[in-house]
């Protein structure tokens, strides 16, 4: 099977509005590598858009999942629960910072959690409004595309937006935006538009994913505080891409020291399989009535099983560690990248959540086909790089954390190549 067949038969039988970042097509994987149709070996650092963090296949994580299709593979929790959902939602309700009583409820997506994060707040709050950020990412239905701050192309084309969603700007130190302009873009807000009693939730991303990487400022995130603390709203953390493991702790708001209300998670934690979760305060979980929340497929068994799996494995072999030390060493050698490619504007992120923001070197303006010839570059040389950022200037690494050290030094070595060719097109 050749890549180009199946990609021509992808063209006549997929909607082109599933965008695609490769045509590579997967054959199968383990670890940090992937085979794809051809035989092609790449090493990933895509992790499914940080969904692997504990990597392709972990043993643990495929044992889990094995036993529970032994058992059983769906009855709907709604229907006939079962109690690793429950054990699931209590290593979760422990785990989530915050020193208060919690509650959980699983999902399927990060859309559904942050969807189903807004209506907690609202129904308990009895508000309608939502402040999120430009630049933010929540997903594409309804209303996690209305909490998303890019137009172009989550939301264009699509008609109306949810009402009552604002959005405020994200700091970002590189372009000049500070938290004093954010909170003084809500307080703008507050004067021209918005009631603040009428506020049910702010919701951000402790460090923002698709919009670039930018990592909130400690002073950002005690500022959402104060602010939802003054004026009753719902404080929501949007760790769908920034949770486990990745930033070098289990939940991204550990390293702030401080706890939103409900944290939306999904991604890396089932390790691959479909699950997602809403944990929070239990007073504001208990808000919504019996068959408010839910989903036929939501806190399906198989993904539970994973999940539980995932939280041993990051324990067990210390990923949260293992991520600081991968970081620290991509950062070092992005910056030695740096001194000979000044098209590289800033190397960021907290944890092994990295990535390099090009420019062109003597306007400073967002260079995106600089970034987009890194990544194909590196493809090239079989490397699977993302890019991502309001201007799509860039490179987002996200390997799993369980890569093996030859690995990752392998991939170092054609990122560096990939940057050498890229200056030289
Ligand atoms: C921070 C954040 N929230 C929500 C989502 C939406 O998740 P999903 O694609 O699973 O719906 C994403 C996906 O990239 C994300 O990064």
């Amino acid at each position: 099977m050749l890549n180009a067949d199946v990609a021509r038969r992808r063209d006549e039988a997929i909607s082109r509005g599933v965008g695609m970042t490769t045509q590579i097509y997967a054959d199968r994987a383990l670890n940090a590598e992937v085979w794809d149709v051809e035989g092609n070996r790449y090493i990933d650092f895509a992790a499914g858009i940080a969904v692997v963090n504990t990597g392709h296949r972990h043993p643990r994580v495929m044992a889990a999942v094995q036993a529970q299709l032994e058992r059983f593979t769906h009855t709907c929790h709604q229907v006939m629960p079962y109690e690793p959902y429950i054990r699931l939602a209590e290593r979760l309700n422990e785990k989530v910072p915050g020193d208060f009583a919690k509650k959980t409820i699983f999902v399927t997506t990060g859309a559904e959690a942050c969807e189903n994060a807004v209506k907690i707040a609202r129904i308990a709050t009895g508000r309608n409004a939502v402040i999120a950020f430009g630049g933010g990412f929540h997903g594409r239905t309804f209303m996690g595309m209305s909490l998303t701050g890019k137009v172009e192309p989550y939301k264009k084309g699509f008609g109306q937006m949810m009402p009552d969603v604002y959005h405020v700007p994200f700091p970002m130190a590189l372009h000049g935006v500070t938290t004093e302009d954010a909170m003084a873009a809500v307080e703008k807000l507050f004067k021209a538009d918005l009631d603040p009693a009428r506020v049910a939730a702010v919701i951000f991303e402790p460090v923002q994913g698709e919009g670039g990487f930018y990592p909130a400022p400690t002073e950002l995130i005690r500022a959402i505080r104060a602010l939802c603390d003054r004026h009753g709203m719902v404080m929501i953390a949007d760790e769908v891409q920034t949770g486990f493991a990745r930033t070098g702790h289990l939940f991204a708001m550990q390293a702030h020291g401080l706890a939103a209300d409900l944290v939306t998670m999904a991604k890396g934690l089932a390790g691959g399989l479909p699950l997602a979760a809403v944990t929070g305060r239990a007073d504001l979980m208990d808000a919504a009535n019996p068959g408010g929340l839910g989903g036929t497929y939501a806190g399906n068994p198989l993904g539970i099983a994973a999940a539980h799996a995932v939280l041993d494995v990051i324990e067990e072999e210390d990923l949260c560690a293992r991520a600081n030390e991968l970081g620290s060493r991509l950062r070092q050698r992005l910056e030695a990248i740096r001194a000979q490619a000044p098209e590289i504007a800033e190397v960021r992120g907290p944890g092994f959540m990295v990535a390099a923001e090009f420019a062109d070197p003597a306007s400073g303006a967002p260079d995106a086909g600089f970034a987009a010839r890194v990544r194909a570059e590196a493809q090239k040389r079989g490397l699977i790089l993302l890019t991502c950022g309001v201007y799509g200037n860039v490179i987002r690494f996200l390997a799993p954390i369980t890569i093996p050290d030859a690995h990752f030094a392998e991939a170092m070595d054609i990122l560096e190549d990939s940057v050498a060719a890229a200056r030289a097109a």
